[in-house]
C-alpha cells in the first residue's frame, strides 16, 4: 500500500520505516528540511537503536522517500498518518497546532477516499474535531478520520512497533476497516483491537497515566523503604509476582520523564477537569513526580552537612532513560540547576544525550568521560540506568573523587560490595539497619538519623537483611 507519514520525528520515523520493512511504500514529510535533507541521506536525526540500519535498508530497497512537500509525498496515497508533536501548553492541555495544521494541508491534498490516521497523542474528541476540519478544508472529499494511538517505548521502539502488545484502532464506520487491517496484515498474527474513536483516544492516556502512576508509587515506596528501612526492589519484586500487578514499570528512579508521561499527564487532568470529572490520581501523580526530583538536591545537601557552595557534584547519565539521547522533560533538567542554585558546581557525563543536553544546561561543564566528571567531586549522582555504567566498580569512585559518596538512583550498584570497599552509598529506596554491622557506609542521611530511628522503634516490619 502506498503510505504517507507526516512527522519525522520518533513516532513518524518509526512508523514509515516500520511500514517499509513491511513491504508498504512510504514516503515521508516533514517540515524541517535539514531533517529531510539527512535523512534522505540514511542519517538517523534521532538516536533510536537499530532505526539507522532499517531505515539505510528501506532506502536503498526504493521502498522509503522522504520530503517537505505534502502535495508529492500524498501522490497516490491510500492513508496517511499523523504523527506529529503534541507538546504541552502554558495550561497542561494537548497543543494540537502542529497536528491541525498538518490535518489542514493533509485535506487540501486528499483526493479519492482516503484514511486519514492520527498515530500523534491526541485527546479525546479531536477525531472529532479532525473531520470537521477535513470537511471544512475540503468540502466534498472522501476520507475516514482513524484513531490509532503509539505505544512504542523510546530506547526499544522497533521492537515495540513490529510486535505490539496490541494495536488499537478508532473508528466510527467501517469504510476503512480494511485499509486498516491491510496496513498491519503483515505484521502477523497481532492484537488488533478496534473500537470507538473516543475510547481509542482514551486509551493512550489511560495507559500512560497509569504506567506513570505506578512509577510514582513505587517512588513512594521508595522514600518509605528508606525511612522504615526496607528494600524497595524486593517490596517491588514480592508486589509485582502477583500477577495482577505485574513486575513492570516498578523500578524506583529520580522521578519519571520524557516526551510523553509528564505532558500526557497534565493533558488527561486537563481534559478531565474540563469535562468536569477531574481525576485526582493523575494530578497527584503529577505532584508527586514533581516534589520526588525537587527533592534531590535536598537530599544531596543533607549528605554533603547542609551546603552546597562550592562543592563538585559529578552526573553520571542525563537522558530520561537508557536507549535514548531525548532529553525531553530529563530529571536531570529539574535537579542539575536545583543543585547549580545553591552553589554546587556541576560535571555531566552522558554517553549519548551530550549534544542534546548541552544547550539546555548552560551552567553546566559536560565531560567528555565517567572519570574526568567522577574527577575531584564531592558526590556522584546516576541519574540513567546506562548499561556502562554497570561496569564502574567502587575503585573508579575512590581513586577519582575527592570523597567517595555515591547516590545511586537507579539501582547499578550493590550496596554490599560498595560499603565493603568504603564508598558510601546511597541506594534509592534501599534503608540502613543500624545494627547491620556488614554495611557500616551505607548512608543513613545525618540529619535524618533519629527521625529513621524513631520510625523503626515504632515500626513492626520484619526489617530486611541482605
Ligand atoms: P517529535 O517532536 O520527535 O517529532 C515531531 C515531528 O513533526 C518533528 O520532526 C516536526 O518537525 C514535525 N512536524 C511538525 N509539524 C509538522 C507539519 N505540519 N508537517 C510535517 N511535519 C511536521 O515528536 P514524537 O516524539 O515523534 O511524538 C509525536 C507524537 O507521538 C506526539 O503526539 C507524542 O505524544 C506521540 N508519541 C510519542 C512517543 C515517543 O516515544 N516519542 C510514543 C508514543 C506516542
Ligand atoms: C512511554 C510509554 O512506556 C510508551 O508505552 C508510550 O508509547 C510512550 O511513553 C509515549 O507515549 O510516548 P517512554 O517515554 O519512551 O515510553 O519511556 P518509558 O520507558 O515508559 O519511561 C518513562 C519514564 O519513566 C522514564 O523517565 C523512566 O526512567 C521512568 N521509569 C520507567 C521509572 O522510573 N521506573 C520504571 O519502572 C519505568
Amino acid at each position: 500500500m502506498r503510505i504517507t507519514v507526516i512527522g519525522c520525528g520518533y513516532v513518524g520515523l518509526v512508523t514509515g520505516t516500520c511500514l517499509a520493512e513491511l513491504g508498504h511504500h512510504i514516503t515521508c514529510v516533514d517540515t524541517n528540511a535539514a531533517r529531510i535533507e539527512a535523512l534522505k541521506k540514511s542519517v538517523s536525526p534521532i538516536y533510536e537503536p537499530g532505526l539507522e540500519e532499517l531505515l539505510e535498508t528501506n532506502i536503498n530497497a526504493g521502498r522509503i522517500h522522504f520530503t517537505t512537500n505534502v502535495a508529492e509525498a500524498m501522490q497516490g496515497a491510500s492513508a496517511v498518518f499523523l504523527a506529529v508533536g503534541t507538546p504541552q501548553s502554558e495550561d497542561g492541555s494537548a497543543n494540537l497546532t502542529y497536528l491541525n495544521a498538518a490535518a489542514a494541508e493533509v485535506a487540501r491534498n486528499a483526493k479519492g477516499f482516503l484514511t486519514i490516521i492520527t498515530k500523534s497523542t491526541v485527546p479525546v474528541g479531536t477525531g472529532d474535531a479532525l473531520e470537521a476540519l477535513v470537511a471544512r478544508e475540503n468540502p466534498g472529499v472522501e476520507f475516514a478520520v482513524i484513531s490509532n494511538p503509539e505505544f512504542l517505548r523510546e530506547g526499544a521502539a522497533i521492537q515495540d512497533f513490529m510486535q505490539p502488545d496490541r494495536v488499537v484502532i478508532g473508528l466510527e464506520n467501517d469504510r476503512a476497516r480494511s485499509v486498516m487491517t491491510a496496513i498491519y496484515a503483515p505484521m502477523g498474527d497481532i492484537p488488533l483491537l478496534f473500537t470507538r474513536r473516543r475510547n481509542s483516544e482514551l486509551i493512550k492516556y489511560a495507559a500512560n497515566a497509569f504506567l506513570a502512576m505506578k512509577v510514582a508509587f513505587i517512588n513512594e515506596m521508595a522514600d518509605l523503604c528508606e525511612a522504615v528501612n526496607g528494600d524497595v526492589a524486593e517490596v517491588a519484586q514480592g508486589m509485582g509476582l502477583d500477577p495482577r500487578i505485574g513486575n513492570r514499570f516498578l523500578q524506583a528512579g529520580p522521578g519519571y520523564g520524557g516526551s510523553c508521561f509528564p505532558k500526557d499527564t497534565a493533558a488527561l487532568a486537563a481534559s478531565a477537569s474540563k469535562a468536569g470529572s477531574p481525576m485526582q490520581l493523575v494530578e497527584a501523580t503529577i505532584a508527586s513526580n514533581e516534589a520526588r526530583k525537587a527533592n534531590v538536591a535536598t537530599k544531596v545537601a543533607e549528605a554533603l552537612g547542609g551546603s552546597l557552595v562550592g562543592k563538585r557534584i559529578a552526573i553520571l547519565g542525563l537522558a530520561f532513560k537508557a536507549g535514548t539521547d531525548d532529553m525531553r522533560e530529563a530529571p536531570a533538567l529539574s535537579i542539575i540547576p536545583a543543585l547549580e542554585a545553591r552553589g554546587a558546581k556541576i560535571a555531566a557525563f552522558d554517553p549519548k544525550a551530550f549534544e542534546q543536553a548541552r544547550p539546555l544546561l548552560t551552567e553546566t561543564e559536560f565531560s567528555k568521560d565517567v572519570q574526568s566528571a567522577l574527577h575531584g567531586a564531592d558526590a556522584a549522582l546516576i541519574l540513567t540506568e546506562w548499561p556502562e555504567f554497570r561496569t564502574l566498580g567502587p575503585s573508579d569512585f575512590k581513586s577519582t573523587m575527592r570523597q567517595p559518596l555515591v547516590f545511586d538512583f537507579r539501582h547499578t550498584f550493590s550496596v554490599e560490595s560498595f560499603a565493603a570497599a568504603g564508598v558510601s552509598l546511597y541506594s534509592v529506596g534501599r534503608g540502613h539497619d543500624e545494627d547491620e554491622q556488614e554495611r557500616p557506609d551505607v548512608l543513613p542521611f545525618p540529619s535524618l538519623e533519629s527521625e529513621v530511628k524513631a520510625k523503626l522503634a515504632k515500626s513492626k516490619l520484619k526489617i530486611h537483611s541482605a
